[in-house]
Parts: structure tokens; sequence; C-alpha cells
């Protein structure tokens, strides 16, 4: 499902004393299947852009097209089939658990989407088996769990309605390197089983390098770069500019490369970085 977005504006609490821009002029146009992550400050302005796509915010102007469903200011539309097939994992998603058991909990979604008990108990439990959370959980509530296993329900929670796009804002955020690392691959996985486009929205900088085929930073309310994770990270005035971090991948990497006088390699996982390390003799 491709998405298009054309000259998107969006201000909160437009013609108040409160008016606030959080969106100026963005056009993007993200191809069926990619994996893209968005990255920039806090108040850049990402969780209002992933919001357009799945129609839970309407521009201010502009225009946000998903496959062939187009949402624009002012336009009376149901926007239960875009929700339906761009799912959002917000934030924290846990609070909003809230039924009696887990597996209730889960079959929200597709319920809410018009499925019948049956098939929705079945996604479900497809869903939870997906995120890896055993079924003696799933009679109970969803309170009685831990932090991360609630998390994973919710995540199983907009897995259940089949979404063709899935939008994760900073999913690991409060998890341990752990977890962290757990929920990545996940989502990952995911996506190349699935073949589903993943947005990933993250402050974490060697997600993005290990994962990421294109990289957006937002600033400003404003896309400020749209490319490749590497050609980011090479940019040192770039990051400087837009205040963020080189992985640590890279940088050990760097590091050692300068030290050594070798060349800078081009290297995205820690795997790699091993191998790069060990076939360059710099392991003592
Ligand atoms: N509900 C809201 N009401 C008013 N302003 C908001 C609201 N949500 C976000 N904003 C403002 O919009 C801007 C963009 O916020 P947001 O999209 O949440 O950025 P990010 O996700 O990159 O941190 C910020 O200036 C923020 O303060
Ligand atoms: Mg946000």
């Amino acid at each position: 499902m491709p998405i298009l977005i054309q000259e998107l504006n969006y201000t909160y609490q437009l013609n108040s004393p409160f008016e606030r821009v959080a969106l100026r002029d963005v056009n993007l146009e993200i191809p069926s299947g990619a994996l893209v992550a968005f990255v920039g400050h806090t108040g850049s302005g990402k969780s209002t852009l992933v919001q357009h796509i799945n129609g839970l915010l309407k521009p201010t102007a502009g225009k946000v097209q998903v496959d062939d469903i187009i949402v624009e200011p002012k336009k009376k539309q149901d926007l239960k089939p875009l929700r339906r097939r761009v799912g959002l994992v917000f934030q924290y998603p846990e609070y909003q658990l809230f039924e009696e058991t887990v597996l209730k909990d889960v079959m929200f979604g597709p319920m809410n989407f018009g499925h019948d008990a049956a098939t929705a108990e079945q996604l479900a439990k497809e869903a939870l088996r997906t995120v890896g959370l055993d079924e003696v959980f799933w009679s109970r509530s969803p309170f009685d769990l831990s932090g991360g296993q609630m998390r994973r329900v919710a995540i199983a929670g907009v897995l259940a309605s089949q979404p063709d796009v899935l939008i994760v804002d900073e999913p690991t955020a409060g998890l341990d390197p752990q977890g962290r690392k757990h929920m990545l691959s996940l989502f990952a996985r995911l996506h190349a089983e699935t073949g589903m486009t993943l947005l990933l929205i993250t402050h974490d900088m060697d997600q993005v390098l290990e994962y990421a085929e294109r990289v957006i930073v937002m600033e400003n309310a404003q896309v400020a770069f749209d490319g490749l994770p590497l050609d980011l990270f090479k940019e040192e005035t770039l990051l400087e500019q837009f205040h963020l971090d080189l992985p640590h991948v890279l940088s050990l990497a760097w590091q050692v490369a300068d030290r050594r006088g070798l060349q800078r390699p081009d290297i995205r996982t820690e795997t790699e970085l091993i191998e790069w390390l060990m076939t360059k003799g710099v392991s003592e």
C-alpha cells in the first residue's frame, strides 16, 4: 500500500491563541513494503505526521493518500477502512489496554472492524503467538502482566487487524536493552515475513542503522533530510545540525579505523563490526 503525502500542513488549535504549527509543507512518497525510520527532536512533528497516515488527524491543508484512500481537509468520510489497514502503535501503548482479559483486549480491534467473534478470536490468538506471549497469560487480566508483556499485548491488538502498514511510535521507550532488541527483531521479522510497510519512529540511531532502508529527519515541522541512513551518519555537519548521535557500532569502527589509518567501513550491525575487527586484525 503506497503512501503519498502532498503539501501536508497541520496546525493544532487553529484560530485560537494556542495555535501551534506542527507540520509545514511535508511531501513524502513511501512505496509499499518499505521500512522507513523517522527521527528528530522531541516536538519536531513525527507523531503528528504519522497520525495523518492512519486518519487520526486530518490535514489543515494538503493531502494524504494511502493506496486509494484520500484524506483531505473538510472532506466528510468514514476513516475506519484506513484505520484497519494502517495500524498505529503509540508510545507506551500499554496505557490503552482496558479489557478484562488479554485475549479480549486483542480481539477488540478485529471485532471493531467487523469480524465475527470466532474470527476475531482466531486473529487474536495468531497475533498473540506472533508477539510471543505464552498461552498461560491469555485469560489473565492485562494489568497483571509485566510492562514488557503488556506492551506485547498492545502490539498484538494492532496486529490482530492484519494491517498492511504498521506504524510504531517509539516502541522501545522504557524497555531494557534486551527488551529493545527483542521488540525490534519482532518488527523486522514481521516486515520480512509479511511484506508490510513498517514506519518506525525512534531516537535510537543503532536501530536506524541496522534496520531502516531509509531515514527521514523531521525538524521544526518539516522534513529536513530524506535518504539512506549511512549517507546521514557520514555527514558530521548534518548530525550536528540535527543534534543526532552517531550509532555506537559506527562510532567504534570509525575510531578504530582512524587510529589505524584504515578506511572507515560501512557497518550496520554488531556482528559486522566484529567481523570487520577480526579481518583487519585489530581485535587484540
Ligand atoms: N495535542 C496537541 N495540542 C497542541 N499542540 C500539540 C499537541 N500535540 C503536539 N503538539 C505540538 O506539535 C508539535 C509537534 O509535536 P509532535 O508531533 O508530538 O512531535 P514529536 O513526535 O516529534 O515529538 C510540538 O510543538 C508539540 O508541542
Ligand atoms: Mg512523538
